[in-house]
């Protein structure tokens, strides 16, 4: 029985020490499913989006565009969302605290009713996560906006095209402001803007509903208002982090593992370093293949940069792998602060890594062994997954629920990949 009031949280139990050999299809993005779902309350029509993963934080999004008004029906991985209903402008804040890109409707709500409230979005702890790039770029579209208690209300009775350059190429601004700017009247340009497959796919996805977008993966996308869009059909690009993960699992045990549904240039930042810590990695019939060595080698430095630099999203997941790789490895985090929670975990493991701000040193191990660990994060999460199936006997991993906010089924699927995993 479920004690009132307190969270019973769900575990890992991991025999290590078994191959991760087979095949797996990659679903598609959650960092593109996310702000496409936003999306679809622009057009006031119905979207149909297929390969939308079953995850906690797409669930979250979905229960957001019902509590606004939109009608939304999933069939599997297909999800159907009519926003042609009267479309609240507030956002709940106790689903906005459970998911930072929420913060997505913002531009959303702006293009679609003129107004938003939304309280400062919550996700995984991972460092400060402002949100100053999205509010300024948002400004100069002429969005009036008012903080107050923890709380932004948005205006724009007339929102006009602008060049805004982003001091930085945030994923979020840039999606944020691109949405805003949909309807806007004239020309929008956003310069430095950020390059990930995620902002391209949400461009098709625009374009697709009746948007004028250009220029996303580059530097420089430009919007040309409209004043009305369509339904529309489209399909989610495969997850570079899920299919990097994989990748990982099978490097970390020495495993072969043969990926489908991959775009191999969203892949490369990834595939350069499995390379060079000594993976095989080559594409045949529309299939990735991986083969790892017994042993995997350090690489000197990895530093982790907006795409097409190597993802912080990978950062955790690469840090278990090098903890066992032959020899010494730099990891230097560049893009957020506080996200090393997991080397804590390692190093219980039987890690040698050694953590100073951004940078942490790697010194492999032969083995690892298994402990009880925690998930504090997501990526850290899946991180201590790997960890766990490369070490010699059993790590037990609590709060997986992190871990279900960005991979579908990920004990099944490693279970079919022969991994010895059981959740309870
Ligand atoms: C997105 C991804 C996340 C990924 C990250 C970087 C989604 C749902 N999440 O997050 O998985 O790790 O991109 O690839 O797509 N920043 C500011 N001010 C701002 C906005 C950002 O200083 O207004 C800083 C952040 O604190 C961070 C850096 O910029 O240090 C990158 O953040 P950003 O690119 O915005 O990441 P997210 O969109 O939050």
């Amino acid at each position: 029985m479920q004690l009132p009031g307190v969270l019973l949280l769900s575990k890992y139990i991991i025999q290590g020490g078994r191959e991760i050999n087979g095949v797996i299809r990659i679903g598609g993005a959650k960092n593109s499913v996310l702000p496409i779902f936003a999306a679809t309350i622009l057009s006031g029509r119905k979207s149909i989006i297929h390969d939308c993963p079953i995850l906690k934080d797409v669930e979250i999004m979905i229960d957001i565009l019902k509590v606004l008004g939109c009608s939304v029906k999933r069939e599997g991985h297909t999800v159907i969302i009519d926003t042609s209903g009267y479309i609240e402008y507030e956002v709940p804040d106790i689903l906005v605290r459970k998911m930072r890109s929420s913060i997505v409707l913002l531009g959303a709500l702006i293009s679609r009713v003129k107004k938003a409230k939304i309280c400062f979005p919550g996700g995984c702890d991972i460092g400060p996560r402002p949100i100053d790039l999205h509010l300024k770029g948002l400004e100069q579209l002429g969005v009036k906006i008012n903080e107050s208690h923890g709380t932004i209300y948005c205006e724009a009775s007339d929102l006009k095209g602008a060049d805004i350059h982003l001091d930085y190429p945030s994923v979020g601004a840039t999606e944020n402001i691109l949405l805003a700017s949909v309807f806007a009247k004239g020309t929008t340009t956003i310069r430095n803007a950020a390059k990930e497959p995620e902002i391209g796919d949400l461009q098709n996805f625009l374009n697709i509903i009746g948007a004028k977008v250009s220029g996303a993966g580059t530097n420089n996308i430009r919007v040309e208002g409209v004043k009305s869009l369509n339904d529309g059909e489209h399909t989610i690009i495969p997850d570079r982090i899920v299919a990097g993960t994989y990748m990982a699992a099978a490097a970390s045990t020495g495993g072969n593992l043969e990926l489908q549904n991959i775009n191999v240039e969203h892949m490369q930042p990834i595939i350069a370093k499995l390379k060079e810590m000594g993976c095989d990695i080559y594409f045949k019939d529309g299939s990735m293949h991986i083969t790892s060595p017994k042993r995997l080698r350090a690489v000197d430095i990895v530093r982790t940069l907006p795409y097409p630099g190597f993802p912080t999203d990978m950062q955790a997941p690469i840090v278990a792998l090098l903890s066992k790789a032959k020899g010494t490895s730099i990891m230097i985090e560049t893009v957020f602060e506080n996200r090393f929670k997991h080397v804590e975990d390692l190093i219980c493991m039987g890690a040698n890594i050694k953590v100073d701000g951004r940078i942490a040193i790697i010194r492999g191990r032969s083995r690892l062994t298994g402990a009880n660990v925690t998930a504090r994060d997501l990526r850290g999460g899946a991180a201590l997954v790997l960890a766990g199936l490369s070490a010699e006997g059993t790590t037990v991993l609590d709060a997986v629920e992190h871990i279900d906010r960005g991979y579908e089924d990920i004990h099944l699927h490693l279970q079919q990949l022969g991994a010895d995993i059981v959740r309870i």
